[in-house]
């Protein structure tokens, strides 16, 4: 796939490279972003250059961002996860590009208090999507080596709302990159 890439394109050819993807991106609107990241055919030693971890937590690295939409690439050590969180009202594709992710999906009850709705682990090159009438999620690291996954967000999400576990309620929550990564 060239720089010529039009999206017509993306949904019959694979995505074979990181610029690539960017490329594609950068011709689609918000409805075409799914068959996109369906066409993403990269492993994780495709995207080792742009990630960075941590023995802490889990990072996120900023591959693109504009107003529109941002890509941000996940790494994950083995048993890192997220808190439960909502997408701040924006719409969120992710892609496994190496390892397992298991989703667990909650809806508030009548308390407010998450419930568990679903609970699925995800493989490479399997794609995922969630919308705040979904639920929150969590997302958690569960295989036996690190993991990374590819995120797409439209719009950008800079605030979203986590479960505070110990005050039993949502707060909200700034999110930041871990690293920027220039694209070439
Ligand atoms: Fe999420």
């Amino acid at each position: 796939m060239t720089s010529s890439t039009n999206s017509t394109q993306i949904l019959t050819e694979n995505i074979n490279s990181v610029q690539d993807l960017l490329s594609c991106m950068a011709s689609l609107n918000k409805s075409q972003f799914n068959a996109c990241i369906n066409a993403v055919d990269l492993s994780g030693c495709d995207f080792e250059p742009y990630g960075s971890w941590s023995d802490v937590h889990y990072t996120r690295n900023c591959l693109y961002c504009d107003e529109q939409y941002e890509v941000i690439l996940l790494c994950w050590e083995k048993g890192q996860f997220t808190p439960i969180h909502d997408h701040g009202g924006e719409e969120c594709w992710v892609k496994i590009i190496s390892g397992s992710l298991e989703e667990t999906i909650y809806k508030p009850n009548d308390l407010g208090e998450p419930t568990l709705i679903k609970n699925s682990v995800a493989h490479a090159g399997h794609t995922t999507y969630m919308i705040d009438f979904m639920g929150c999620h969590r997302l958690k690291n569960v295989g036996n080596e690190r993991a990374m996954s590819l995120h797409i967000y439209a719009k950008p999400i800079s605030r979203c709302n986590i479960y505070d576990e110990s005050e039993l309620r949502y707060v909200p929550k700034d999110l930041v990159y871990h690293s920027i990564v220039e694209i070439k």
